[in-house]
């Protein structure tokens, strides 16, 4: 038999909407509670969805007085701690936004209440769920590009949030380089083991803290990674999936982070030539699942019905945690930092 999710959204601001979206295409799942620290943000939201449900201010309360099995953490990354902490040791499945926490230590932290508990906490990657990451992937994992070796990404964006972000010491690290880190590791199915990164805010920028860097990660499968970003960036701006270069001993792909996926291939590994002859080969889609949060939440509520860690489980998410947070110390120290 199938479980009924009774669902408490933790957080009613922006990002909540995508996941109460969710909410409403999915039968075994029933929102049964609102929780946010200002109330009349929970109840403007309600009445926004029409949702018939009690108003919270407080998550441990909102769980004790509805039959709440799973909470969704879409609050500000300062609350994810105390947040996911709360709903696992109250018995409750955790399915949250990104970041996992503010920081490692948090997350390593929380990874160790949700195995204490035998509660899942699963971070939202929606990045991984694109129809062109997932057949890079594929193609990769048949081995179509040979070993590959190098990884590189651009991200150039310059964006005007506006807020936090605009406040924050490294807000492209910390702030949007989790989904790029993570893709990284998705695509070559390698997690990091050193990086050296150099951060720093351009000439121009309307950031307080650094809007860009430029890292290089040695992953555990002897490839490399680097990831060139801004968000300081006008003009000519990439992808916020970026722009990506991969590279194997049988040949290369590029995706422009759109729906532009390119490969080239040697056609005789065994050819003597100064060039040796390529062909252009197609990608074929191997993904027919949902996309960005979607697919990502079809994942999460799939792994709770078979009882396994989701893709993006805490246990895998903080391997994308500790690059961010490797990045930021090497950026301090200006020397390489071993994860
Ligand atoms: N995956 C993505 O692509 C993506 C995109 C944007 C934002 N996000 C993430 O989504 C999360 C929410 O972002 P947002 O843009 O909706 O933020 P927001 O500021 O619009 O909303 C957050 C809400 O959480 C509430 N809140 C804060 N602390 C709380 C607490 N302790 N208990 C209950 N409520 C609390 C705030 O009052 C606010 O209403 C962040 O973690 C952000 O990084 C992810």
């Amino acid at each position: 038999m199938t479980t009924k999710h009774q669902i408490i959204v933790a957080g009613c601001g922006g990002m909540a909407n995508v996941w109460l979206d969710y909410v409403e295409q999915r039968d075994n799942a029933d929102i049964v509670g609102l929780v946010d620290l200002n109330k009349e943000v929970a109840q403007k939201k309600a009445d926004q969805r029409k949702l018939q449900v009690p108003i919270f201010t407080d998550l441990a309360t909102a769980i004790k007085d509805t039959e709440a099995n799973l909470v969704f953490d879409v609050t500000i990354p300062a609350a994810h701690k105390q947040i996911v902490t709360t709903a696992l040791e109250a018995g409750c499945n955790v399915f949250g936004e990104k970041p996992m926490a503010e920081s490692l230590q948090d997350g390593l932290e929380i990874t160790q209440i949700s195995e204490r508990t035998s509660k899942a906490y699963s971070v939202m990657q929606n990045r991984r769920y694109l129809k062109e990451i997932r057949s890079l992937r594929h193609f990769i994992e048949n081995n179509e590009l040979g070993k590959v070796h190098t990884l590189n990404v651009d991200f150039y964006l310059g964006p005007h949030f506006g807020g936090f972000r605009e406040q924050m010491e490294h807000p492209l690290i910390v702030d949007m380089a989790i989904h790029t880190f993570d893709q990284a590791r998705y695509i070559s199915n390698s997690n990091a083991v050193s990086v050296y990164c150099h951060e720093y805010n351009p000439e121009g920028s309307w950031y307080a803290g650094n809007a860009s860097a430029i890292c290089i990660f040695e992953m555990e499968d002897g490839s490399v990674f680097t990831f060139r970003g801004s968000w300081a960036a006008e003009g000519l701006q990439t992808s916020w999936n970026g722009d990506w270069h991969i590279i194997g001993t049988r040949g290369t792909a590029k995706w422009d982070g759109f729906d532009h996926l390119t490969t080239e291939t040697v056609k005789n590994p065994d050819q003597k030539a100064f060039f040796k002859e390529t062909e252009k080969r197609t990608i074929s889609n191997k993904w027919t699942g949902n996309e960005q949060h979607a697919g990502c939440l079809d994942e999460m509520f799939l792994a709770l019905e078979e009882n396994r860690h989701a893709e993006t489980d805490c246990h895998d998410n903080i391997h994308s945690m500790k690059m961010v947070f490797a990045a930021v110390e090497s950026a301090k120290k200006r020397e390489k930092v071993y994860l």
